[in-house]
This record gives C-alpha cells, structure tokens and sequence, in this order.
C-alpha cells in the first residue's frame, strides 16, 4: 500500500505535486523527532533513575558546546528546508495564471454559491473544466467562512467586505468534497459541497443547460429541482420534518405566525417576499437567520418555487 494514500486524499489538482511531499517530510520528520525523544527519555530515566546504594552526583555538568551547537543546528537546517519548501509552494499558490478563468465565490450561512463568466450560477457544485486554471474570487455575505478542497490541497478564508483569491489548475475529472473549514454557527458542518471537473465539451453543455433550465419544463418540477439545487432543503423540509427553518409543508394558502404577533396569508406574494427578503416577517418559533436569495434566484426561479410549493400544499388538492 502507498503510505502517502492513507494520509491524504487523492490528489485533484497540480498543488498537490509540491503539498504532498513536503507534507510527507513533515511527518517523517516529526516521526523520526518523536521516536528519539521518546526513547531517550525511557533509556535514560530507566539508567539513571535513583538507587539504593549509588552515591548522587556531585558537580553537575553546566555545558557542553559541541551538543548544544548540534541541536541549534540540526533543527536551524530543517526548519529552513521547510520554509523554503514551502514558501516556494505558497508562490505557486498566490500568483494566478494569467489565462485563468474566473469564478465568484459567495459564502453565507450555510451555502456556498457561484458566479461563472457567462452570468450562470450554482449553489453547493462548483462545475469547472479538467486543466483549466480556476481564478476564485471569494467573499462572504456574512462571517467568515473558507473555502477547503482537500483533493486540491487548497484551503483560503473567505471574509465579509473584503475579497480573497485563490486559484486551483484541476489534474482529472472527478468530483470532490468541498468543505467549509471555518465555524460560521449552527450548521457550518453541513455547509458542504461539491467541485466537479469534468471535460471541456461536457462544461460547455453545462453552461447552456444552465442557462436555459427551466425551459420546457412543467414549473413545478423545474422548481422541485431548484428546491435541491439551490440548497433550500438544508434548513425547510416540504413533508412536515422541523429543520432550523420552519417546515414549508401545508404552507401555501394558510396562516402563517409570525415573530411580531401578528399573522399572514401564505400567498404567492408571502412566499416571494420571505425568498428575497427572508427577514422581513419571521416565522413565530424561528430565528431570523435565512439568507437573502436575492440575485440568486430570478424571476423564473420565484415563479417555479411558488408552483412547486403549491403541489406541497394540501389547499391547493
Ligand atoms: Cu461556513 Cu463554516
């Protein structure tokens, strides 16, 4: 077995020819440390531990210049090979390529969305071509998050008012995890995705199926498929389960309670309002912690979401 594959995953991006064997050094290194370390304090506190009959010590020795100058210099050497290791690799990693093909990177409680150059957007997948450079330019409707793509060796905090880059050149199509590696509340362990790479062509369809989803299809269904895609099913649930946001089974064409006291009629306009403006009346029992869909969701979206609702309601039967 390859010790390096129960270590790290398998690599997904060209970071990972110089991360990989400087953190395989690493930990052989501190393997090696670990291992002297230890066995010297066990041989010697079982050698000259105190006996019976053995007299102590008189003068104790104060210095010894030919230990202390090899243990500032062994461990002086090693840490410059891993400064220059690594700054090398961190080079690598700042400076993006010039052809690169940019995406805007969104994070906010608790989804991650993307912005592609043909004004298409994702939530949760980020879809990119094999062997094209990736320009992300990241920023955080809310706190921090970041951005970590293990197979891609690639972990950037994303910030609120501010933007960060990173770039990641993709080896082979596949998809990997993507995980938010910075606690942002209650549901930072779920604000999971995907990257998949995948060939050129298959990009390219991606892009057009995208843009024209919806197209063709029964609104209901298009918006049953938004429902997943746009990651609303994380906090609602449409057959009655409570999540951290208040089920939207039976919703559509009754009463809702809100926060205030007051009540309103789940109507179309009730549902677009709580998508783009999700604070605005808060469900009694819930705290006001939705997203805005604002930008996210176009008009078509709205329209379909509402009609698939609608088949979620039993007013509606
Ligand atoms: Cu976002 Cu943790």
């Amino acid at each position: 077995m390859d010790p390096t594959k129960a270590v790290l995953p398998p690599p997904g991006s060209t970071f990972a020819q110089t991360v990989d064997p400087l953190f395989n050094f690493l930990i052989i290194v501190a393997g090696i440390f670990l291992l002297v370390v230890t066995t010297g304090v066990i041989v010697f506190s079982l050698r000259y531990r105190r006996r019976h009959g053995v007299a102590q010590p008189g003068e104790a020795t104060t210095h010894n210049t030919a230990l202390e100058i090899t243990w500032i210099l062994i461990p002086f050497v090693l840490v410059m090979i891993v400064f220059f290791w690594g700054f090398k690799g961190y080079l690598v990693m700042s400076v993006v390529p010039k052809d690169a093909m940019e995406v805007k990177v969104t994070a906010q409680k608790w989804f991650w969305s993307f912005d592609y150059p043909n004004g298409v957007t994702s939530v949760n997948e980020l879809v990119v071509p094999v062997g094209v450079p990736v320009k992300l330019l990241m920023s955080s409707k809310d706190v921090i998050h970041s951005f970590f793509v293990p197979s891609f060796r690639l972990k950037r905090d994303v910030l609120p008012n501010r933007y960060t880059i990173a770039w990641f050149k993709s080896t082979q199509s596949g998809e990997y995890d993507l995980f938010c590696a910075e606690y942002c509340g209650t549901k930072h362990s779920e604000m999971t995705g995907k990257v998949r790479v995948v060939a050129e062509r298959e990009y390219d369809d991606w892009l057009v199926s995208t843009a024209t989803a919806g197209e063709g299809v029964a609104p209901a269904d298009y918006g049953a498929k938004l429902f997943v895609s746009k990651a609303c099913y994380t906090c609602h649930s449409v057959d009655g389960t409570p999540g951290n946001g208040p089920s939207l089974f039976n919703l559509f064409g009754n009463e809702v309670r809100l926060t205030d006291g007051s009540s309103v009629l789940a109507d179309e306009n009730y549902l677009r309002e709580s998508m783009l403006n999700p604070r605005s009346k808060v469900v009694v029992g819930y705290q006001p912690i939705m997203p805005t869909y604002q930008g996210l969701l176009k008009d078509k979206d709205i329209d379909a979401l509402i009609a698939y609702l609608k088949t979620r309601s039993d007013t509606e039967k």
